[in-house]
């Protein structure tokens, strides 16, 4: 008979996790579809927020601009409202344990799994060969990201489910090889009304940081004069706008920048309609030029104040990789006991 299963602390409850990759700028789409809810939920849940430098380094980063990008990132995401007393904000590297499960969960993972993960076929292309190792277990290193925690739920958009899935496949399989109830499994939190925000110039694609064009998306360091250019340039249909939303079928564009006035000023589409069915995109432009200034200025200036003050940015990261350290090392000490690593302080 086997010895009586060993007893773990109980999973917490209420836990997110949540990463962003610090790969260039924060822009509208990465504000209103993610960051601006991580605000949100920082109420109802004890929130770690992580800036992923070891997942942007699957491809190559330049050190410098690493750096600069972390620090601006996380400007942003206190600008934007995060508390870092409530919340913990901390880079991914002053954390070892991410990298030493995900170690682990290499071992659990299978490579058919991986195989079929679209963003790894998308970032990689058809130089698959010459695609980093890094990239192709990136997901993996995300359910660390994830279970080290021993999270519950991952707020996450469309791009990043699959990765979540695979982070719920790994727990379920380390649970079960192991024969634990260790980790949980996280969950989705799907924001109903978290919008998709669509590049300024081609309402097809999402708005990216890597779109070579900087007039598709409005970053969150375009002062005003830049914000107005960019919306005014923004690609239209020559129709006056509708007064129901029936009325934007096929017109991906209209759809997108009344989403965005929508979003910012807490309006449904239905209620955007309403407001300016029968007017032109001119006037509309105009209306959402001074919502998007209104709302992303004070943003935009804190942040910028913030980023100039690189001996706060970096305190906040230090003492959030602290408190992170102290809630994931007990539970890597777990799993090395689950798995069966011989350690110092005995089995
Ligand atoms: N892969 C995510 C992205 O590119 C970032 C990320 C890393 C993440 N680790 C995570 C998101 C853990 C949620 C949970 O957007």
């Amino acid at each position: 008979m086997s010895a009586p299963q060993k007893t773990y602390p109980a999973a917490p409850t209420d836990r997110i996790f949540s990463g962003v990759q610090p790969t260039g700028n924060l822009h509208l789409g990465n504000y209103l579809g993610a960051i601006r809810n991580w605000v949100r939920l920082q109420h109802d849940f004890e929130s770690i927020y992580c800036l992923v430098d070891m997942h942007a380094i699957t491809q190559f980063q330049d050190p410098d601009d690493l750096r600069a990008n972390v620090r601006e990132a996380t400007a942003g995401l206190l600008a934007a409202g995060i508390d870092p007393k409530k919340s913990i904000v901390f880079n991914q590297s002053q954390v070892p344990a991410h990298a030493e499960l995900a170690w682990i969960l290499n071992c659990v993972a299978r490579m058919g799994w991986l195989n079929r993960m679209t963003q790894f076929k998308d970032k990689a292309g058809k130089n698959r060969e010459g695609a980093s190792v890094g990239l192709f277990v990136y997901p993996n290193l995300m359910a660390a990201d994830i279970l080290l925690y021993r999270s519950t739920h991952v707020p996450v958009g469309d791009d990043q489910k699959q990765h979540l899935e695979l982070a719920r496949d790994i727990a379920q399989k380390f649970n079960g090889d192991y024969g634990v109830d260790f980790f949980p499994l996280p969950e989705p939190v799907i924001n109903a009304e978290a919008a998709r925000i669509m590049s300024l110039r081609d309402g097809t694609a999402k708005m990216s940081k890597s779109d070579l064009s900087d007039a598709t998306r409005i970053n969150l360091t375009d002062d005003a004069d830049t914000i107005a250019k960019k919306i005014r340039k923004a690609r239209t249909d020559p129709d006056a706008l509708p007064s129901e939303v029936a009325g934007l079928a096929d017109r991906v564009e209209a759809r997108n920048l009344l989403t965005i006035y929508g979003a910012l000023q807490d309006k449904t589409l239905e209620e955007v309609c309403a407001e300016f069915g029968g007017s032109t995109f001119a006037d509309f432009k105009k209306a959402l030029t001074e919502v998007a200034v209104g709302h992303l200025g004070p943003i935009t200036a804190e942040m910028t104040r913030l980023t100039d003050d690189t001996t706060y940015v970096d305190s906040v990261l230090k003492d959030g990789a602290l408190r992170a350290r102290d809630l994931a090392a007990p539970i890597l000490r777990d799993v090395h006991d689950i798995v069966g690593f011989l350690q110092p302080w005995g089995n």
